[in-house]
Formats: structure tokens, C-alpha cells, sequence
């Protein structure tokens, strides 16, 4: 294959992660996702501010998670696990469901009944995982994980597995490398809080390391790729960590039980890295904050309809986070924001169709008349 393809973010970032030399790497080219500046957001502009959309809906799976799930199958594999398993809102479990279907191993997935988006359902069943439908939520699908873990010969490949974290940290990369800096504020909706975790993770290597020096990792050219660039990372971002009102307990202080919300990816009420996330907000003196459905579900719209950029409703609480701090000053004039945008709006069409409002203009018959008629009076 050609030097300069793309092939994947344990080829693009082994120097920096925790993989052995000659083990199989485990990959459906993840990684790599675009940094789109929003241009036509008013709040933005009126204030001078430059707000980038990381969106990790473009991964393989439609997720971020496919970042943690490469690193953390390789390893599985490479330790000889036959099979992987985790409780999921629905991304880790069509993520994970891929990722074992590539490497020839068995999935296991652990879901909430009822309660996750249909694409998701549909993408553990299409990659053959077995599929365990619990009368409970996440929380509860998560402690049984680790009790069955105990007692059968499968690996959890939830967060709390430590490889996801690794590969989940590349993201931190990627940004300041098309940036050439960290920006002053990293946006990111928090649920089990493995991401905004990583996210730090990968922001305080790179200020440690005082302008990494991504040529080295690197591993797939002679120096003239299109990757090469020093980013400078001498800072780190503040760290703010929305979630929804109803499954917010990094807002409560404490674990809530039966979280609720329509963005159904972040309806977590135990956080299992809860320490972790504590500590990236307190030590980049960023803050947490909450938002209501209703305010959650106009942000979706007004990216889709704005930017042309469909993520699924938990993705757009980093931006409805982001607009509200704009909006109130706390995140100042002429600031550098990203948001991570975590899934594709494509997981979960029925809240999109629900939500939309969307009239269709229905003609009974096939004739150009009729159909000149409908556009003239929708011009
Ligand atoms: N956004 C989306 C689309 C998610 O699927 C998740 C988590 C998050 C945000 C929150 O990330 O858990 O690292 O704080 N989804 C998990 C799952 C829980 O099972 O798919 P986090």
C-alpha cells in the first residue's frame, strides 16, 4: 500500500501507545477525523471566537469509540482473549461488535432494554455480537460486566480497560497538530467520563513533552508525509464537561441513580471514571454544567441546519456547553474552542424525525407542474 495512505491511528501513534512491536494490529482505519471551524454560528462570530467541531462521528463506527477500541482489541488479542465484552449505551457495543468481528473474536454487549438508538442496535447485529438486553440501565449493566469478567474467560473493553483510554487520547493529538496549539477550551459531553479522562491524558503529554514531535510517531514515511508538524502544546486547554440535567451527577457531586435523558449515549448515573474526570477539570480549572433535553435537541438542529453537520443528541451538548459559557462570558472573546462531537446523527434517526419539524410536501401525482408549483411556493 502506498506509504502515504492512511492506515489507522495505532500505525499513525504507536510511539506513544502501549503496543507491543510485532502484535496484530486490530483496525478498521480510525482516527483522522476532520477539525471543521463553525463559520455560521452568530454567538461565535459576534464575539470573535473561533470554534472548531472535532467530529468523531466520522470514524468507522460513527463513534470516538472506535479510538479506544483498536488499542484495547489489539492488546485483547494479542494476550490471546478469545472473546471481548461490555455494558454499553449503545456506541461501545457497535464499536466493540466491529472491532471483534475484524480480529475473529466473539462480542459480547450488555444493553439497557429499550433504551438505546436503533443504529447502534443495528450495527452490534450486523457484526454478529451477542446481544444480552438487560431490564436495567447502564449502571447496572456495567457492574455485571465486571462481575461476569470475574468469573469468565472474557475482557472488559468498556472504559475502565485502560488501552481504550490510550487510543481515546490520540483525539488531544490530532487536534493540536491541526491547530499547531491546545486550544484555551476543550468542550466534550461527559457520561462514564472516559473521554474527557483521555482528552487530558493526551493534553498533558503533549505540554510534558514540550512540542512533541509527531515526525516520530510517525511510523509509515520517510519524513514527507502530510502529517509531519511539530505542534507546539506549551499550554493545555480548560476542560468543561456538560451533561445532560437529568444524568448529571458530576453537577450533583455525587452518583445519581435512574438518570434519564433523550440523549440516550450519556444516561449514565455511576461514572466509572469518575476520579479521573474530577481531576481533568480541577487541574485545568475548567468547570462542569448541565442542560436541559429541549436545549440539547435545538443545538442537533441548529447544526444540521447551520454547519451541515449531523451528530447525534449527546454530541451536541459539548456545543450547547459551548454556546452557553460564550453567551455568559465565561469562555472570553477571541478564545480558541473545540467541541467534540462524539457520534453521527445517523445512530439515531427516529429522535431526528421526531424532532425536525420537518414538513413533507406531499403531491399526488408525478408531474412536472405539481412539482414547479411546490418549489415556487417554498422559494
Ligand atoms: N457521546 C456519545 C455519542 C457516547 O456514546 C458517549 C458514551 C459519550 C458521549 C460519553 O463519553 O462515557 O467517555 O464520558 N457512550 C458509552 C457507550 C457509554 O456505551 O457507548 P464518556
Amino acid at each position: 500500500m502506498n506509504k502515504k495512505h492512511y492506515t489507522g491511528l495505532i500505525d499513525r501513534y504507536r510511539s506513544i501507545l502501549p503496543i507491543a512491536e510485532n502484535c496484530k494490529v486490530i483496525s478498521l482505519c480510525e482516527g483522522d477525523t476532520p477539525l471543521v471551524q463553525a463559520n455560521n454560528l452568530e454567538q461565535v462570530n459576534q464575539r470573535d471566537i473561533k470554534l472548531y467541531l472535532k467530529f468523531e462521528g466520522l470514524n468507522p463506527t460513527g463513534s470516538f469509540k472506535d479510538r479506544g477500541m483498536t488499542v484495547a482489541v489489539t492488546q485483547a488479542v494479542s494476550e490471546g482473549s478469545r472473546a471481548i465484552i461490555c455494558a454499553s449505551t449503545g456506541n461501545t457495543s457497535a464499536s466493540a461488535a466491529a472491532y471483534a468481528a475484524r480480529a475473529g473474536i466473539k462480542a459480547f454487549v450488555l444493553i439497557p432494554d429499550g433504551k438505546i438508538a436503533m443504529g447502534k442496535l443495528a450495527q452490534a447485529m450486523m457484526h454478529g455480537a451477542t446481544i444480552i438486553q438487560i431490564c436495567g440501565n447502564f449502571d447496572d449493566g456495567m457492574r455485571l460486566v465486571k462481575e461476569v469478567a470475574e468469573e469468565a474467560p472474557v475482557s472488559i473493553v468498556n472504559s475502565i480497560n485502560p488501552y481504550r483510554l490510550q487510543g481515546q487520547k490520540t483525539a488531544a493529538y490530532e487536534i493540536v497538530e491541526a491547530l499547531g496549539r491546545a486550544p484555551d477550551f476543550h468542550c466534550i459531553p461527559v457520561g462514564n467520563a472516559g473521554n474527557i479522562s483521555a482528552h487530558w491524558t493526551g493534553y498533558s503529554e503533549l505540554a510534558a513533552s514540550d512540542g512533541h514531535n509527531v515526525t516520530e510517531a510517525c511510523g509509515f514515511c520517510n519524513g514527507e508525509c502530510q502529517f509531519i508538524s511539530t505542534p507546539i502544546a506549551t499550554t493545555k486547554p480548560k476542560m468543561l464537561g456538560y451533561q445532560a440535567a437529568g444524568a448529571a451527577p458530576f453537577m450533583h457531586g455525587k452518583a445519581i441513580d435512574n438518570p434519564e435523558t433523550v440523549a440516550t449515549a450519556i444516561r449514565i448515573g455511576h461514572p466509572q471514571s469518575w476520579d479521573y474526570a474530577q481531576a481533568a477539570v480541577k487541574e485545568s480549572t475548567g468547570w462542569f454544567n448541565s442542560f436541559s433535553d429541549e436545549q440539547i435537541l435545538a443545538t442537533q438542529k441548529l447544526l444540521s441546519a447551520k454547519e451541515g453537520i449531523f451528530c447525534e443528541p449527546a454530541s451536541a451538548t459539548s456545543v450547547t456547553g459551548a454556546l452557553h459559557d460564550i453567551e455568559k462570558g465565561n469562555i472570553p472573546n477571541g478564545s480558541i474552542v473545540v467541541c467534540t462531537l462524539t457520534g453521527h446523527g445517523l445512530k439515531d434517526p427516529d429522535i431526528a424525525i421526531k424532532q425536525s419539524n420537518t414538513e413533507l410536501i406531499n403531491i399526488d401525482d408525478a408531474q412536472l407542474d405539481s412539482v414547479k408549483r411546490a418549489i415556487l411556493d417554498n422559494l
